[in-house]
């Protein structure tokens, strides 16, 4: 497995990939990984000849009060599961190697990032944007890797690569959970004892909306509000957003709609903070399987 550096480095050991004819497909990630970053790995492997990853906290995407400084890492570590996953390339860079001089170009990717985390931390997907796009030019991939747990992260890098007709297949992968279902994390670290008992409500809570949607007078409004209902009662935690939108568009619901008029696909995000930890979580419902609704399978 080859560890570049430098953008140099990487360019030449792609260039040799590329004079054998090879598929690449890239996983870019900040780090500290886990086996929710190992099944993107995995499945790059196995769909492309090269599987490449990216190690780079992008300070870009961070706030001004946010854990830039505190975000957990551990190379060694990483560059152990990337081998044993088979990545043959690993792209490393410094912040300075990445933003050598503060980069007076943005990427802003409008109303897709108005709502959920966009509206929580402002500026955070220009921050995903800026870097996802670096990263496709610097490797070129065919397909790149993207995490449902981060589903806003998928609907914002489908809707840039469409906008700029940029040359890459984005490929969602499903959310890897711990088995008690807390989704996997690279912040789950931060949680106490009692905030890791307390945060495996998130997909609890995820996991009821799955019945609660099915009933037949529910409203999008009575399911946001069930499900904040569970969350308040069982934790301490604060929410910070429970939200039902339309799937990739996110675009809200009126809050009477009964769920059985519905066809396409929702997602139900929730954000809640343990302490000073914010964790994510999401579902997507598909109301066409419910409804027997005309679907519109968009692939996301
Ligand atoms: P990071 O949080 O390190 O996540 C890297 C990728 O792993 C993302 O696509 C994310 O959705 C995916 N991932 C994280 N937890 C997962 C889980 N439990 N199951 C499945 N996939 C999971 O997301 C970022 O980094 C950054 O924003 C990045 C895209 C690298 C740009 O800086």
């Amino acid at each position: 497995m080859l560890v570049c550096r430098t953008k140099a480095e990487l360019k030449r050991e792609l260039s040799e990939l590329r004079k054998a004819g090879k598929s690449v497909g890239l996983v870019p990630t900040m780090g500290y990984l886990h086996d929710g970053h190992a099944s993107l790995l995995r499945r790059a492997k196995e769909e492309n000849d090269a599987a490449v990853l990216s190690v780079f906290i992008n300070p870009m995407q961070f706030g001004p009060n946010e854990d830039l400084d505190r975000y957990p890492r551990d190379e060694q570590r990483d560059l152990k599961l990337a081998e044993q996953c088979g990545i043959d390339l690993v792209f490393m860079p410094a912040v300075q190697e990445m933003y050598p001089s503060k980069p007076l170009t943005s990427i802003i990717i409008s109303q897709v990032t108005s709502r959920l985390c966009g509206a929580s931390r402002p500026g955070h997907f220009d921050g995903v944007g800026l870097v996802v796009s670096k990263l496709f030019h610097l490797v070129q991939p065919d397909r790149a890797y993207f995490g449902m747990k981060d589903a806003q992260q998928v609907a914002v890098i489908e809707q840039m690569v469409n906008d700029l007709d940029l040359p890459v297949e984005i490929i969602p992968c499903p959310t890897v959970r711990e088995p008690d279902g807390l989704a996997l994390s690279s912040r789950n670290v931060y949680l106490t004892a009692q905030q890791r008992q307390q945060a495996v409500v998130l997909s609890q809570t995820l996991k009821r909306a799955e019945q609660w949607h099915q009933e037949p007078q529910m409203t999008a409004g009575a399911l946001i509000a069930k499900a904040a209902g569970h969350i308040e009662e069982a934790t301490e935690g604060t929410i910070d957003y429970v939200e039902l939108l339309t799937f990739p568009a996110l675009e809200p619901l009126h809050p009477d709609m009964p769920l059985s008029e519905g066809s396409g696909r929702l997602i139900l995000a929730l954000a809640v903070k343990f302490g000073t930890t914010r964790l994510i979580d999401n579902c997507i419902l598909d109301l066409s399987e419910v409804n027997g609704n005309a679907a519109n399978h968009d692939e996301v």
